[in-house]
């Protein structure tokens, strides 16, 4: 069975073509990044986004069209900006009209999720299991029973953990997205010399929620009360990308052990932007070790935005097919109970 994917949801125009025989095998994956039309404005600007896929996306599906023949046509119809949804979902039901086939709506946080399924091979994922979701809208802890069954035990009372990453980029002057460069920045770190010392909001409180803005706005006061020529400085700036990487990584670490071994789940599930950290793959595999839990996460390709993920988790929901006519885009769809 074949899937051809569109996935809109925010910067990244992408398409893939999945097929299931037993496993996933990829056929056809392109992603259209916009990082070069955002950058300068310091984060994705939504009607720049939409334009960008109007134009991108007929390109992309003329490529792929040619030489596959899907069984269903699968869309991201939340959640996300709302222009830029539309876009897939409107391209998605005509193509479904044209082709006579299916579609199968996609919820994006299931998708962060499930794209770990896509190189899973003959592994069994143990359920329960705990899934940490968390990119550039989102950071959400999920209890997973099963495929299709997920509980919400928490998530960012404000900021995500992804777009923490982005505002810090942007107050040291750096553009979007802020999380690769500040990875990279922190990595030269040779030696601590400034003494940053930023906050690890609610890593001790007894929830699963996190809170992510007030450690930007600490950046942003430990930027300020600087030296011009601290400022300037390639060491200081490696400091403080690295603190602010140990600071959000360090609190999503402690909070997902936690939750953990308070649901006794025997496996912990990562996705979404965020996980394509190395210095926050690093710390889970390790701590996971140590807490005897079997960890899952996607490799990088996987974890920012693509519609390999989105093909994968339509072949788990091919109960929902229709012809979805009046499909509409829901920027704040949720996910389980
Ligand atoms: O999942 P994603 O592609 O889009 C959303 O659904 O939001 O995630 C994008 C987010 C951005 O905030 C970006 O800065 C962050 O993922 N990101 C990273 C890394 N690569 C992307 N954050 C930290 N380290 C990275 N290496
Ligand atoms: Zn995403």
């Amino acid at each position: 069975m074949r899937i051809l994917a569109i996935e809109t949801s925010c910067d990244d125009t992408s398409v893939a073509l999945v097929e299931n025989k037993g496993g996933f095998k990829v056929l056809e994956n392109i992603v259209s990044s916009q990082i070069k039309v955002h950058k300068k404005w310091g984060g994705v600007v939504p009607n720049l986004a939409k334009r960008e896929h109007q134009k991108n996306l007929p390109l992309i599906i003329r490529k792929i069209i040619k030489c596959s023949n899907p069984d269903f046509i699968a869309v991201t119809n939340g959640p996300g900006l709302e222009p830029c949804l539309w876009v897939g979902i409107n391209f998605a039901i005509d193509l479904a009209e044209r082709l006579k086939k299916p579609l199968i709506p996609v919820n994006h946080i299931e998708s962060h999720l499930l794209a770990n399924w896509a190189e899973l091979g003959k592994k069994e994922i143990k359920f329960p299991a705990l899934a940490l979701i968390v990119s550039g809208g989102h950071t959400i802890l999920i209890l997973v029973k099963g495929i299709g069954e997920y509980e919400m035990v928490g998530e960012t009372r404000d900021d995500a953990a992804g777009e923490c990453f982005d505002k810090i980029a942007r107050i040291l002057g750096f553009g979007y997205p802020g999380g690769p460069i500040i990875s990279q920045k922190a990595s030269e770190l040779k030696k601590r010399k400034y003494d940053i010392k930023l906050p690890r909001p609610m890593i001790y409180q007894n929830n699963y929620d996190f809170s992510f803005s007030g450690l930007k706005t600490a950046v942003l006061y430990e930027f300020q009360n600087r030296s011009p020529k601290a400022r300037k400085s390639k060491d200081y700036i490696r400091e403080i990308c690295f603190e602010a990487q140990e600071a959000i990584t360090d609190v999503l670490l402690k909070k997902t052990i936690k939750a953990a071994k308070d649901f006794k789940v025997s496996t912990i599930i990562l996705g979404g932007g965020v996980v394509a950290n190395k210095s926050l793959r690093e710390k889970f595999k390790k701590a996971a070790g140590e807490a005897g839990l079997e960890i899952v996460l996607p490799s990088a390709e996987y974890c920012t935005d693509n519609a390999v993920m989105t093909a994968v988790t339509a072949f788990f929901n091919k109960d929902k097919a229709g012809d979805w006519k009046d499909l509409s885009a829901d920027a704040n769809l949720k996910i389980g109970k």
